[in-house]
């Protein structure tokens, strides 16, 4: 493989060097500790998993600054139990971390969300998306009342709230509860459109 030295120093990747030096600068004029602190260790209070949907960025969107929440994103936010990514996320930050509260995140307009009902298949995606597509079949009887964006929107919700389910009944969460350790597990949808975050209240813990 040949790497080619022009590409960082070109176009568009210029542009992120340079608005991470200045955002480096930025951050030391605003607190001198910032990098050293976070050197040190990192302590976040919160894991979230959300959609890696560019329009959703986790810190930014609950105002979270680095260090303080630690993220796991894929396609329509989903916690399967077969995906060591996603669980060894979850391990760490459980067991490691010691999170106080895990937020599920999924959002309004959730393309993945959208995909996983469309008729045909989209080659690799169909197979991740396949779990939607079969919680929309189990709720089939609430979604066929809704139309268009409507029912795209209902399904992101119950998306969200099967994958707190399926975050609750981890063998990492309910050890840790058998262990007394504080842990909830949260439900929420955010609004493209508006930039707020719905509470599906959903929330479990022990
Ligand atoms: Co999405």
């Amino acid at each position: 493989m040949q790497i080619d030295r022009n590409t960082l120093g070109d176009g568009q990747m210029a542009q992120l060097f340079a608005n991470n030096r200045e955002w480096a600068a930025a951050s030391l004029a605003r607190d001198p500790e910032f990098f050293s602190r976070l050197v040190s260790q990192q302590a976040p209070a919160y894991l979230w998993i959300g959609c890696s949907d560019s329009r959703v960025p986790a810190n930014e969107i609950v105002g979270l600054a680095p260090g303080e929440v630690f993220v796991h994103r894929n396609v329509a936010n989903l916690v399967l139990h077969s995906d060591m990514n996603c669980l060894s996320v979850l391990q760490y930050a459980v067991e490691v971390l010691k999170v106080r509260d895990i937020i599920i995140c999924g959002h309004y307009g959730c393309g993945g969300v959208a995909a996983s009902i469309q008729s045909g298949s989209m080659g690799l995606i169909s197979n991740w998306l396949r779990p939607i597509r079969e919680l929309a079949e189990f709720h089939a009887g609430t979604l066929e009342h809704l139309r268009g964006t409507a029912r795209t929107d209902r399904l992101c919700e119950l998306n969200v709230v099967k994958q707190v389910a399926n975050v609750a009944n981890t063998t990492i969460v309910q050890d840790a509860w058998h262990r007394g350790q504080k842990l909830s597990v949260h439900g929420l949808c955010y609004g493209l459109g508006d930039g707020i975050l719905r509470d599906l209240n959903v929330s479990v813990s022990v």
